[in-house]
């Protein structure tokens, strides 16, 4: 029995297709090459933007040919996207030969589905649950473990999809993230973990113990062996002190910080509800660069949010231009369904969202060829 795995989005992800993996493996499962050689297949979805669904549905359409050929074949459909009641119905009805569709707090009861699939039963499931801590994962990424420290998010920033459909913050206990790091390096494989959570920083402070996301990395430092620390992502807004000094003066924590500025202009980000300015932004840069000389610095930036007019974009455009990252991300505003930017007036078209994501990707290009930053 094989199984292949398809996974969109983040790191998460990425992070969480690895305990779909374990799962199945301990099912009997073994992985194959090609979807075609399968006898189960996993879409593991992502909600960020209309472009990732597109995908999706474009993709699970194409199994149906598979589907005809091997009566047996077992489709399951989870992560972000199948978490929204509404797409996982929709998912159904256009895919009525897809056999499971969960959402993400169901991956623990995965084995069960199949099995209630191999008897005969459609499923179509999401729930609330909570972190499992159970799960083992095969980890698939060469030298670097992923370790998950938190999962969800409070912030919600306006235009994003994620805590709608991951859940409010949940931090794991300190001591099972410490067991699992030791655990990892005790098998001699690992030269990096890199610590997972939408906003790593605000970790621990919904714990009955709150602890600090400082203190984390401190003791995961303290920790014996030779491995490379690192983590994403970062919020401008609870990027503390605290954590640029650990940074600093931990060697095993490497010089990176992601830190999406999103947009360089105040109106939009406060419309953004980020929660901070663009001076304050910049003066977490100064900081960073003040104590951690050689820190590599990357950000996500959004064009073309609802009502950004040309001065605001040029505003983006002026803050990459004064950072001068090492390399940044740009996306397109893409409305989600149930978040409060999708119902703003004023929604920026497509052609002029795309002549500002060239003109900021051009800026990109030009300052890293004047710097000689990659
Ligand atoms: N938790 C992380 C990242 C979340 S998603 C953070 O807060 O930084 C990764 C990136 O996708 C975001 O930084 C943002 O730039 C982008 N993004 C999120 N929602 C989006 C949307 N509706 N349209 C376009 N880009 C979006
Ligand atoms: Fe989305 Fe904002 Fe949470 Fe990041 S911090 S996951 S952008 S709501
Ligand atoms: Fe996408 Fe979900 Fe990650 S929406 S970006 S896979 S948390």
């Amino acid at each position: 029995m094989k199984y292949f795995i398809v996974t969109y989005g983040c790191q998460m992800n990425v992070h969480e297709s690895e305990k779909i993996a374990a799962i199945l493996e301990k099912l009997g499962y073994q992985p194959c090459e090609k979807r075609e050689e399968a006898d189960i297949i996993v879409f593991n979805t992502c909600a960020i933007r209309e472009g990732a669904e597109e995908r999706v549905f474009g993709n699970v359409g194409n199994l149906k040919k598979l589907k005809k050929a091997k009566k047996d074949l077992i489709i399951v459909l989870c992560g972000c996207m199948t978490q929204k009641e509404e797409t996982a119905q929709k998912m159904m009805r256009t895919f009525p030969f897809v056999d499971i569709v969960i959402g993400t707090f169901n991956l623990p009861k995965l084995a069960d589905y199949i099995a209630a699939v191999k008897q005969g039963r459609q499923l179509q499931i999401w729930q609330e649950g909570d972190i499992d801590e159970s799960l083992p994962y095969k980890r698939t990424s060469g030298d670097n473990a992923w370790v998950n420290i938190m999962q969800g998010c409070n912030n919600f920033c306006t235009y994003c999809i994620v805590p709608y459909v991951r859940g409010r913050e949940k931090s794991r206990e300190e001591q099972n993230i410490l067991n699992e790091i030791k655990q990892i390096l005790s098998e001699k494989k690992y030269k990096k973990i890199t610590l997972l959570g939408q906003n790593v920083n605000s970790y621990g402070k919904d714990l009955k113990q709150p602890v600090s996301f400082a203190k984390l990395l401190k003791d995961i430092c303290a920790l014996e062996g030779d491995f490379k620390l690192s983590f994403m992502t970062s919020h401008p807004k609870d990027l503390t002190d605290e954590v640029i000094d650990v940074i600093a003066n931990e060697e095993k924590i490497e010089k990176y910080i992601h830190l999406p500025a999103q947009s360089g202009n105040n109106r939009i980000l406060a419309l953004m509800n980020r929660k901070y300015t663009r001076e304050k932004y910049l003066s977490i840069i100064e900081k960073i660069r003040a104590k951690i000389p050689n820190c590599r610095i990357t950000s996500d930036f959004i064009v073309g949010f609802p009502s950004e007019s040309e001065e605001e974009f040029n505003d983006t455009l002026s803050l990459v231009k004064q950072v001068q990252f090492d390399s940044i991300f740009a996306f397109m505003y893409s409305p989600r369904e149930g978040t409060v930017a999708s119902k703003m007036e004023n929604q920026v078209p497509q052609n002029v969202k795309n002549e500002r994501v060239n003109k900021l990707l051009q800026e990109e290009k030009r300052i890293q060829k004047e710097t000689g930053k990659r």
